[in-house]
């Protein structure tokens, strides 16, 4: 075993990762993408590691591919949410996290309601952190998996045009995909009802339109968006028929956009709301594209966090 150089401890926001290290994660991912179509897809890399998917919100994606990714590095994966752990019985985040501890994992992948929660265990315990996701603040991994396929498909990351089209003000995607375009020199145009724009999110370098119609022309990349509904008190605008005229994406709104235009969705998608499902699905949608790509991405986080080399 060599000690594989990392320089943070804990993957928690994109804020922290320069364009340095997301190209070496990036390089540490290329490495792994092959194992995904191999007979048999498993490696030894993690043998012996221990990693803890901790989920206090749903996921289908996100927790699905780190267990994928643990397994396929050999790792013993265990999975807790909300629902299934002592937490339903009231039991606080802080012990939950300390019993855990108490067994030894190497990596503990958080997703929690609350902005900062995976920042917050980090002073609770010896094991790496990884943020699947915290409130409405940030989801680097996602980012990363979204920057690698935006990678893939128009060969730089550098001088592209995003836009990112709806509900920016509670989407933690947003906010991490904007730190790391921003690292590669690429620009992005926020793009929604007011009511969904945080005010003076200009300060952060974007540009912001409520036209989608009168910007699309200009976009390279397309990255549309959930109503973040679990987040709202109200809808915020009068009801979804009206937003998804103004915001949603359909092959009529589409003939305007750039021939070699890429569409992208976190997901879950609400077919029909913010995206039309002849463009979901589309070749130029690369929806799939981007939970293939989770796979590998959180491989590589999963390996370089554990400090191992095969
Ligand atoms: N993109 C994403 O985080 O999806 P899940 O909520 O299904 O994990």
């Amino acid at each position: 075993m060599k000690e594989t150089p990392v320089r943070i401890p804990h993957i928690l926001s994109m804020a922290d990762l320069s364009r340095e290290d997301i190209e070496f994660i990036f390089q540490t991912t290329d490495r792994f993408r092959e194992v995904g179509g191999r007979p048999i897809k498993k490696v030894p890399a993690l043998r012996g590691k221990t990693v803890i998917n901790l989920f206090f919100e749903n996921s289908t994606r996100t927790r699905t591919s780190f267990e994928i990714a643990g397994k396929r590095l050999s790792a013993d994966v265990i999975n807790i949410t909300k629902s299934s752990s002592s937490v339903s019985k009231g039991e606080s985040l802080l012990d939950t996290v300390k019993n855990l501890e108490a067994m030894a994992p190497d990596v503990l992948v958080v997703r929690h309601p609350a902005a900062g929660a995976a920042q917050t265990i980090t002073r609770m315990l010896k094991a790496r952190v990884i943020n699947a996701g915290d409130g409405a603040h940030e989801h680097p991994t996602q980012a990363l998996l979204d920057l690698l396929t935006i990678r893939d498909h128009k060969k730089t990351l550098s001088g592209l045009h995003v836009g990112i089209v709806g509900d920016i003000a509670h989407s933690r995607v947003a906010r991490s995909n904007i730190l790391g375009l921003q690292r590669f020199g690429s620009k992005v145009t926020v793009i929604g009802p007011k009511s969904l724009i945080p005010l003076g999110i200009e300060a952060f370098g974007v540009g912001v339109s409520y036209d989608f119609k009168a910007v699309i022309g200009d976009l390279d990349i397309i990255m549309m968006l959930r109503i973040q509904g679990e987040r709202h008190d109200r809808l915020p605008f009068p009801n979804l028929r009206e937003y998804s005229r103004f915001f949603g994406l359909n092959l009529q709104l589409l003939q305007k956009a750039k021939s070699d235009v890429v569409i992208m969705h976190p997901g879950p998608v609400n077919r029909g709301v913010e995206i039309a499902p002849e463009v979901a699905d589309a070749p130029y949608s690369l929806i799939l594209n981007q939970v293939k790509n989770g796979v590998a991405v959180r491989m590589a986080l999963l390996y370089l966090l554990s400090g191992t080399e095969e």
